[in-house]
Parts: C-alpha cells; structure tokens; sequence
C-alpha cells in the first residue's frame, strides 16, 4: 500500500522543521514550536486606551441626531450614540468587554420593541413622564433611576412627556457575547408590548 506523503517526508533533523511546518500547514495543523515570544506575553496586554468622551460632544451629537435620525421600526429603532474606544475604532466598543452609549427619546417617542441577548443597564439622566416597559413591566424613567433589562426579554422605552426629552445612558455587556458566539438580536416590527 502506498505510503502518505508525511509518512514518506524526510523529517529526520532540525533542519528538516520548514518540511514538518508546511506539511502540518497544508493539512491545517501547526506546531506550537512555531509561537513567538510576543505572542506569550508575560503580563496582560490590551488594545484599550485610556479617553475622555466630553458630555458636551455627546449632548450636541444627540441634538444632531434628534432630527436627523428617526425612531422606525426596520430602520432605526434607537436613537443612540456610543462610545468608541480610540484603541477599538475598527469594533467601535467601548471597552473589550462593554458597550456604553447615550439614547434620546423625543416627547411623544416610543422606541420599537426588541431583545437581545446582551444584558443591558441603563442610567437615566433626563425625564419625566417617560418609561421603559420591559416585557408588559412599566418601568418610569427619572433623573437618576437605574433599570436593569435582563438578557432576551422583550423591552421598548417611551417619552409620554409632551415637552422634555429623556436621556438615558446604556451599558451592554455586547462584546462578550460576541467573543462566545452568542450576540443574537430581534426586532418585533410595528408591534409594541402591552402593559
Ligand atoms: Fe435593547
């Protein structure tokens, strides 16, 4: 019977590692001889860098956005803008295990249903008369308040206010979920949640 071509490869010596590399490669294998010494670092290494995200270009980016970006099911279902770590650009994440993001609710406003299977924690900064209703649950959202919003339930925010707009600061654990393979997102189209 005909041999295969690693047990017919002339591997005899050191000298002989660049046919053992290629023939492991070939076959999607690699020897961990091959790991360089930057890639064991001795101590944590990580791509985050220290920033300041100034309120005020936040705020001004939110009144930009409260008139060109419209809350619609299918298109853009929050009016949010996140924090993006000069060290994560090309993810645009906050941290490498968390998202961060400031959202304007117009009065009036009812941002569409959805879940997902990030946890979220959301800080209210402005509001009155607004609310989020996760899962039939009224939650009403003032200065202050901190509302959890558990993974995959089913969760919309309304303004009910007929002049003051609310803001509220989100925290997503999104890209740990991402790095397990997990992140999973839906939307519930025109529909809204009953209470
Ligand atoms: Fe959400």
């Amino acid at each position: 019977m005909e041999g295969s071509a690693m047990q017919e490869a002339k591997v005899k010596s050191p000298e002989d590692r660049k046919v053992l590399d290629r023939l492991l490669e070939e076959r999607w294998l690699s020897g961990l001889w091959n790991v360089q010494a930057e890639e064991r670092p001795l101590d944590p290494k990580t791509t985050v860098k220290p920033h300041i995200w100034k309120w005020k270009d936040v705020y001004d980016g939110l009144l930009l956005a409260r008139e060109a970006i419209g809350i619609k099911s299918g298109t853009v279902e929050r009016r949010n803008i996140r924090l993006v770590n000069p060290g994560l650009q090309d993810r645009k994440l906050t941290t490498h295990t968390m998202l961060f993001g400031f959202q304007l609710i117009q009065p009036g406003e009812v941002a569409p249903a959805h879940r997902h299977t990030m946890t979220a924690i959301r800080f209210v900064l402005k509001g009155k008369g607004a609310y989020t209703n996760v899962e039939g649950k009224k939650m009403i959202m003032e200065a202050g308040d901190l509302i959890l919003t558990p993974q995959w339930t089913w969760h919309e925010h309304a303004n009910g206010s007929a002049k003051d707009e609310a803001i509220l600061f989100s925290m997503h654990d999104t890209p740990v979920l991402q790095a397990f393979g997990l992140y999973r997102e839906e939307g519930q189209g025109d529909s809204h949640i009953g209470l």
